[in-house]
């Protein structure tokens, strides 16, 4: 029935791209070096590197496993007994919040990308904007609304017609070229007067930023969010991969070499961007607009003219594609979520219509963001902190209210995706142990560090993923 109605990947290659694409997206570009920018630089990225290789392999091998044991996405939990269902419902809630935001963003790059194609074919519409061409564009609440619309109507478009033919072919492109764009655009930023503080900033061992005890607790819950949100962990979204993996396939190795290149291209971001930060005077601290603020003043001052405009245009087209390709695989989540629901009743869904729906209900949560300037105040709408009249939480790390982003983020990475990874790590570590060893071992494969993934389930990732929540509930009523 799997092979029939589900259809299943091609090849392995197939298969990796697919997660690989959906993995490689914003998370990295605009997430990993912001987020690393505001918590401590070398401190954040040393915390990031463990969290990926204790608790992100291990559960990424456990979503696959999930995924192909059951042959079905969010839907796996229920499957597996009833008690269980809620799991998958927080699940497939996130992907539907983030979208949100990410479409946001998604649209943003759209909007550079266009941008900077106006001024190569010679209309200077934006001459003049220089790098406020990004606070600018911030205010500019019908244009954020607009590209906002844009993305969102692209994204639910693609998932219309069917997935995996159109996620496949586009990561196989795409992901190769933003990688080789990225190492040039290091390459010149390298050779920039003032670049090196940037590398010192990455890559230095400096653990000042722990001088007060709490903060490292908030430099782990941010890093421990980023790595969801990157690896696209507790949102189902690895679960249906796994599911259409082919038995004989080795998980075990894929469950690897995802999280792997994933954390290069968070690395490569962080290169392009922390040196063109120091080089060309942007606080490492700024936040959401860390990746627009810095490629700006890259594209725009450091190589200006004409080149900078081809740059700067090839550079947004790709990135705007690697976040479609994100987008895509989020509103599938929401959507498949929905159609297996469906099914398992006996009835006949209409895809188009739910994914329409969906659509329309993520643009409109998505207004808040689209609408607040990210936070930097006098805009549109108000941002959660001057709404209730707070201090905005800034310096060292994101505070929920910052922006309505962050307020989403807080809701997602903060509280319901550790939350799932906690239900998940606790039932394969102890209620269901065997299951994932036995998935890995399918097709004659053996099943490395058997002894490490056991404690992983069963104590290291339950006890990383308490402190987190345990840090967000304090954050969130210390305020
Ligand atoms: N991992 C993606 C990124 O880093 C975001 C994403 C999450 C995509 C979940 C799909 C599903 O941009």
């Amino acid at each position: 029935m799997q092979e029939n109605k589900r259809g299943q990947w091609g090849s392995s290659f197939g298969f990796l791209m697919a997660s690989i694409g959906s993995a490689i997206g914003l998370g990295n570009l605009w997430g990993f070096p912001y987020k690393m920018g505001s918590s401590g630089g070398f401190a954040f990225l040393v915390i990031y590197l463990i969290l990926v290789l204790l608790a992100g392999i291990p559960l990424m091998m456990a979503e696959f496993s999930l995924g192909r044991k059951t042959g079905t996405g969010v839907g796996a939990y229920a499957k597996l007994s009833e008690k269980y269902k809620v799991i998958g419902w927080m699940a497939a809630f996130c992907p539907f919040l983030i979208l949100s935001f990410y479409a946001v963003l998604a649209g943003m790059t759209l909007r550079y990308c266009l941008g900077f194609l106006v001024q190569i074919v010679g209309f200077d519409g934006f001459s003049g904007q220089g790098s406020g061409f990004f606070g600018f564009l911030l205010y500019d609440t019908k244009a954020m609304v607009l590209f906002l619309a844009l993305a969102m109507a692209i994204t639910m478009i693609i998932v219309m017609g069917g997935v995996q033919g159109g996620i496949e072919k586009f990561s196989k492109a795409v992901m190769p070229a933003l990688g080789v764009i990225l190492i040039g655009i290091i390459i010149f930023v390298a050779t920039q007067e003032g670049a090196a503080d940037g590398y010192k900033f990455m890559f230095k061992p400096d653990f000042t930023i722990f001088a007060d005890p709490s903060s490292f607790f908030g430099v782990l819950k941010t890093a421990a969010g980023q790595m969801f949100f990157s690896l696209s962990l507790a949102m189902g979204i690895n679960i249906t991969f796994g599911s259409y993996l082919s038995k004989e396939k080795n998980l075990q190795k894929n469950a690897v070499i995802v999280p792997f290149s994933d954390t290069i291209f968070a690395l490569l971001a962080g290169m392009m961007i922390m040196p063109a930060c120091s080089a060309f005077g942007v606080d490492y601290g700024a936040g959401p607009g860390l990746l627009f603020a810095s490629m700006q003043k890259v594209f725009l001052d450091g190589m200006g003219g004409m080149v900078g405009n081809v740059v700067g245009f090839l550079f947004y087209f790709l990135v705007f594609i690697a976040a479609i390709t994100s987008s895509i695989a989020l509103l599938e989540v929401c959507t498949a979520s929905v159609v297996d629901r469906q099914l398992a009743k006996g009835k006949d869904p209409n895809r188009k219509k739910i994914s329409l729906i969906f659509a329309i209900a993520i643009f409109i949560v998505g207004l808040p963001t689209a609408m607040d300037a990210l936070g930097s105040g006098g805009a549109a709408l108000k941002a959660p902190f001057e709404l209730l009249g707070l201090e905005a939480g800034g310096a060292g790390y994101a505070m929920w209210n910052d922006c309505w982003l962050d307020f989403y983020d807080m809701i997602t990475e903060g509280v319901l995706m550790p939350l799932g990874a906690l239900l998940m790590s606790l039932l394969l570590g102890w209620k269901l142990p065997k299951l994932v060893q036995e998935e890995c071992e399918e097709g004659g494969h053996t099943f490395k560090f058997a002894g490490y993934f056991k404690v992983a389930y069963r104590i290291i990732i339950p006890i990383i993923m308490v402190i987190v929540l345990y840090t967000q509930i304090q954050a969130f009523f210390n305020l």
